[in-house]
């Protein structure tokens, strides 16, 4: 499987000519790589959450795409109310997807879902596991840290985690959830995208340390899982 990150909390997940798209915030993405008419073709969309830097262009390559928005059930109505195909899930609950399984578990954070004049779609964040021939990765979604992560404790292959502080866990609480997962490898993902969110992906391996491989991606790079 190869994951290509995109900036701030995006990444394309591939395998087998089948591909997932994750918090696709590409527009209005300082750090982003490419527009969202770029990317190739997906097979589903994920969300961690409704907030805009993570719903981003979801909606539009949606119907673009043909391809199935995958959520909280809340987040996945207001997608589909707009226009989307969603598929609505909730914390804890596992699907098999045709590009592989999804599972979403706990994340604390804000609810608020971007574009929503009613807030009748306010709905909890989500962190995803998503397996695909084998391989578990694990977004954390934006999230501070939580005991929740030791439940997935060796079982995740590539931990995704935010390390730019303010809005969700920042270098030294990203090291201590690396500690809870045991992943074999770690991309760290939202920071430097704003100034508020500065934060050294450097510092973030040295004390991470032999914990696990961590990988820095800039924008546009991949990651393979062998
Ligand atoms: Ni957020
Ligand atoms: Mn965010």
């Amino acid at each position: 499987m190869k994951a290509t990150f995109h900036g701030h909390a995006c990444f394309v997940l591939e395998r087998d000519g089948k591909r997932v798209i994750i918090d696709p915030f590409l527009t209005g993405n300082p750090a982003a790589d490419i527009g969202p008419d770029k990317l190739p073709h997906l097979d589903g969309i994920l969300l961690s959450h409704g907030h805009g830097d993570h719903l981003g262009d979801a909606v539009a390559l949606s119907q673009k795409h043909q391809a199935t928005i995958v959520a909280t059930y809340e987040l996945a109505q207001f997608c589909s109310d707009q226009g989307a195909t969603s598929h609505g899930m909730h914390i804890g609950g596992a699907h098999e997807f045709p590009f592989g399984r999804v599972k979403l578990v706990p994340a604390f954070h804000g609810g608020r879902v971007e574009g929503d004049k009613t807030g009748r779609y306010t709905t909890n964040p989500a962190g995803i596991v998503v397996t695909i021939g084998g391989k578990s990765v694990y977004h954390t979604g934006d999230t501070g840290l939580t005991l929740e992560m030791q439940l997935l404790a060796g079982r995740i292959d590539l931990m995704l985690v935010p390390i730019g502080d303010n809005f969700t866990m920042g270098i030294e609480d990203a090291v201590r959830a690396v500690e809870f997962v045991k992943p074999k490898s770690v991309i760290p993902m939202h920071y430097n995208t704003w100034d508020l969110i500065k934060a050294d992906p450097q510092e973030f391996r040295r004390r991470v340390g032999n914990a696990a491989a961590v990988t820095i991606l800039k924008p546009g790079e991949s990651y393979t899982l062998s």
